[in-house]
């Protein structure tokens, strides 16, 4: 299979991202357009959504799976982002490399199992390589178990677990995965890539 990949510029992006959002319904706190763009605006980022044919309607394509990734740097002006990257000071090497951050991404459900996010990550690596990506870091939850084996598949290594204190279902795990280019020659999708306006 051909995966169809759309790689989106800041701002059509952002909006894209909060329209494909409204398809999760396992998330209680979407992302809006607006902390999007405030995110990416002046850091290296790529935005990219997996296009699917519907099943009854095979002329008709539609959104069916995306993943934001950004750049994060040792110094974060951002709260949330300084948190991030005070936590994982002692296991992501940040002095003279470049650190990329998984931060959010999803197939929506009827398309789940059939490779997009696979693409999706695929994509995102190969364009993190030739940018001159060191390391991916990623962040979830104990309780994200879909997410939990999709990372592990795609050979995401844990460098870091941050115990909840009264639900263990919520505590947090960090994973990484080295941007070497043998990661990238082990890529198995094939992808066409598409740039919107
Ligand atoms: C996790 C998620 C993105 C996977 O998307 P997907 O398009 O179904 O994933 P793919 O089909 O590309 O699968 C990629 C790999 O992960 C594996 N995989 C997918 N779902 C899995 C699951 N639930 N358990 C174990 N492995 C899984 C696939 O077998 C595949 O492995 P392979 O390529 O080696 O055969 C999707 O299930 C999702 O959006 N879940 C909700 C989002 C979420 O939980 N977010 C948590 C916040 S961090």
């Amino acid at each position: 299979m051909e995966y169809l990949i759309k790689q989106y510029p800041l701002e059509t992006g952002a909006l894209e991202i909060q329209y494909i959002e409204e398809f999760f319904g396992e998330f209680p706190r979407k992302k809006t357009a607006q902390e999007i763009t405030n995110r990416l605006r002046d850091r290296e980022f790529l935005i990219l959504m997996a296009e699917a044919s519907l099943p009854d309607a095979a002329g008709t394509v539609v959104p069916v799976a995306f993943k934001v990734v950004h750049e994060l740097r040792a110094r974060e002006s951002e709260q949330k982002l300084q948190d991030l990257v005070a936590r994982l000071r002692h296991c992501v090497r940040f002095d003279g490399r470049k650190v990329l951050y998984s931060w959010i991404g999803g197939t929506r459900r009827d398309w789940r199992g059939q490779g997009h996010f696979r693409a999706l990550t695929e994509e995102s690596e190969a364009w993190a390589h030739a940018s001159g990506f060191h390391e991916v870091v990623v962040k979830t939850k104990n309780k994200f178990y879909d997410m939990r084996g999709t990372l592990d598949q795609l050979e995401f290594d844990v460098v870091k677990y941050e115990v909840h204190p009264s639900d263990n279902r919520e505590s947090k795990v960090y994973l990484s995965k080295q941007l070497t280019s043998d990661v990238v020659r082990a890529h198995t999708s094939t992808r066409t890539v598409v740039y919107a306006d």
